[in-house]
């Protein structure tokens, strides 16, 4: 096997994929674009999903890219071996391309050959879907791959709970083909399988063929294309690669781990409670940089993703401070993540001085009450009764002294205690009107529906950007980041001053003059420098494609754009501006409805 850094991994997997054909496509934001089911890229298809449903990509029908995605269902598990909150991963699409044929010879190419990973064929094993009533026995791929050289009995043919992949409860989805590292160990029992947890076998990659739609009742619904789906996450790859025991001994972690090291005066694996806080500190510091350097760069808040971003911040300077690390230095770990990831992501060193300044007043706001909080936690235990912790006061915690719900929870089950959960939201709730709950339940949920209501709303939202630089006379004024529920849009943007209540109203008749004109929404596909030159706005600070989609509506608004929209202006009723607010320094936030 190949021992391979970081860089040389993910530069051997694009340069293998562009030599079959495929083109090299940037990472997608961190935060969805019109997707209000999740809070986070995922998955590495997450962001194609319009395109595996058939819609075309301006760049074609062979992609490869490496895709930023953040997991946070699994947080309290991090600070094992195996469990991060963000990872990046490798991946190649086929949008009705190429199919299982192609795949699966080309990963074993990829995985086996002394030009790319050069894993002897004897550690391999690979798995197959065994079939059921959606769908058949995936004999096909199997056949392909002893085609390619894998012995009869290290295929294994496994259920749905294995070989089948969907992000979340809906949409594109099929049987897939995963590829294991044995690692020699014994079997664990007479069935030892990939299946098993027992350590033998270490997954590498998944191949889906996703041929299917699963719809909101349950059904599988044959799709237009069959497209191909991989994934292989890069840290973990690595890890197998070079023989080291877990993700955080890859290099994407050393310049961080020497700075905890020097901050605390404490040696990675010196104990286990060092190891489990090191681990923890190096993943949620990691997250919030690609958070805060992410194109639509999100800040702390008690809502949505940036709760998401409080919680792995705070969660960080609570482990800090017990390895011993000072007030205001989690932003030193950051940068050393910034350094090491800036070639790959150019948009963290761009965003440098916000990284480090939003991380330095989030750190400085918790740590003002963690002391106090702590001491208020440790006294409210010595005298409940019973097991459980009163919802109430970790609502006070959590209102008083900043503590997210999650760090209660963990504090009190490290003293024996279960947190009332429920009450703590009934009391949030009656406290508040946004629960955070919300956005629980989203990143518990599936990929949207991307529904007409969302296109509505998104196609407003085009309307609103062109009708601000009108109506305020600055063409300067860009997009900072666009949310879409089925409510309502949110739209932030650069201007440094309160819109006056005229000024809202002359915005929002423009936007109902373009929708009333009832104008054609026309797609174009072209060269990004064509686009540029043609006027259309887009947010160039993001990395786009050679090729891109270019969205006119007649004279009103011309934008880059990937989709999905309504199909003309008179589709969206009437345009409503609820609320004109300061989002940060130098921007404002504006939220609408159409009624
Ligand atoms: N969607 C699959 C996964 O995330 C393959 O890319 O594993």
């Amino acid at each position: 096997m190949k021992k391979l850094t970081s860089e040389s991994l993910r530069q051997l997997y694009l340069n293998f994929f562009k030599e079959k054909g495929h083109k090299i496509i940037p990472s997608a934001s961190l935060i969805p674009e019109n997707d209000p089911s999740v809070l986070f890229t995922t998955a590495g298809m997450h962001p194609l999903v319009p395109y595996l449903l058939g819609e075309k990509h301006p760049e074609g029908t062979r992609l490869t890219d490496v895709q930023k995605c953040v997991r946070t269902g699994d947080i309290e598990d991090v600070g094992d071996p195996s469990h991060c909150t963000f990872f990046e991963m490798l991946g190649n699409w086929s949008l009705g391309d190429y199919f299982k044929k192609e795949m699966i010879s080309w990963s074993f190419e990829f995985l086996t050959s002394e030009k790319y990973l050069g894993i002897p064929i004897e550690k391999l094993a690979v798995t197959v879907f065994e079939g059921d009533e959606d769908a058949e026995r995936d004999t096909e791929s199997a056949s392909y791959w002893e085609e390619a050289g894998i012995p009869k009995d290290r295929i294994f043919y496994l259920p749905k709970k294995h070989n089948w992949w969907i992000a979340g409860n809906v949409g594109p989805c099929g049987p897939d083909t995963e590829m294991f590292i044995d690692r020699g160990t014994p079997k664990c029992s007479e069935n030892c399988s990939p299946a098993c947890s027992c350590g033998k076998y270490l997954e590498i990659w998944n191949d889906v063929f996703m041929q299917f739609e699963k719809k909101a009742d349950g059904t599988y619904e044959k799709l237009k294309q069959k497209n191909v789906d991989t994934g292989m996450g890069l840290e973990r790859t690595l890890s197998i690669l070079n023989g080291v025991p877990t993700v955080y001994d890859t290099d994407v972690f050393d310049g961080a781990k020497a700075q905890i090291e020097e901050l605390s005066g404490k040696k990675y694996g010196e104990s286990e409670e060092v190891t489990k806080a090191f681990r923890i500190i190096l993943d949620h510091v990691r997250t919030a940089t690609f958070m805060l350097g992410d194109v639509k760069g999100i800040s702390p808040s008690n809502v949505d993703q940036g709760y998401v971003l409080r919680r792995v911040i705070r969660r960080a300077v609570r482990y800090g401070r017990q390895l011993g690390i000072e007030q205001g230095k989690l932003s030193t770990i950051a940068v050393k993540y910034v350094e090491k990831y800036s070639g790959v992501y150019p948009e963290l060193n761009d965003n440098k001085n916000r990284i480090i300044d939003e991380l330095n007043k989030e750190e400085d706001k918790f740590s003002k009450t963690l002391t106090e909080g702590l001491k208020e936690f440790n006294k409210v235990i010595t005298y409940i009764k019973g097991d459980v912790f009163p919802g109430k006061t970790a609502f006070r915690l959590f209102d008083t002294f900043g503590f997210p719900i999650e760090i209660t929870t963990e504090l009190a089950s490290e003293k024996g205690f279960t947190v009332d959960v429920k009450g703590y939201e009934e009391a949030y709730k009656a406290h508040q009107e946004k629960s955070h709950a919300g956005s629980e339940q989203k990143f518990k949920g599936g990929l949207a529906e991307q529904n007409e209501v969302t296109a509505r709303l998104h196609t407003a939202t085009h309307l609103l950007n062109a009708a601000l630089k009108v109506v305020l006379n600055d063409d300067n004024i860009n997009q900072r980041g666009s949310n879409i529920t089925v409510e309502r849009l949110r739209f932030d943007f650069s201007f440094d001053r309160k819109l006056t209540p005229e000024e809202l109203k002359a915005v929002e008749d423009k936007v109902n003059e373009a929708i009333k004109a009832n104008v054609p929404v026309v797609m174009e596909e072209m060269s990004l420098e064509d686009a540029k030159n043609s006027g259309a706005v887009g947010v160039f600070t993001q990395k786009y494609g050679d090729r891109v989609k270019v969205y006119t509506m007649g004279s009103y608004s011309k934008e880059i754009c990937g989709g999905p929209h309504a199909k003309t202006t008179g589709e969206l009723g009437t345009f409503k501006i609820k609320k004109e607010e300061a989002s940060s320094a130098g921007v404002r936030r504006i939220k609408a409805i159409l009624q």
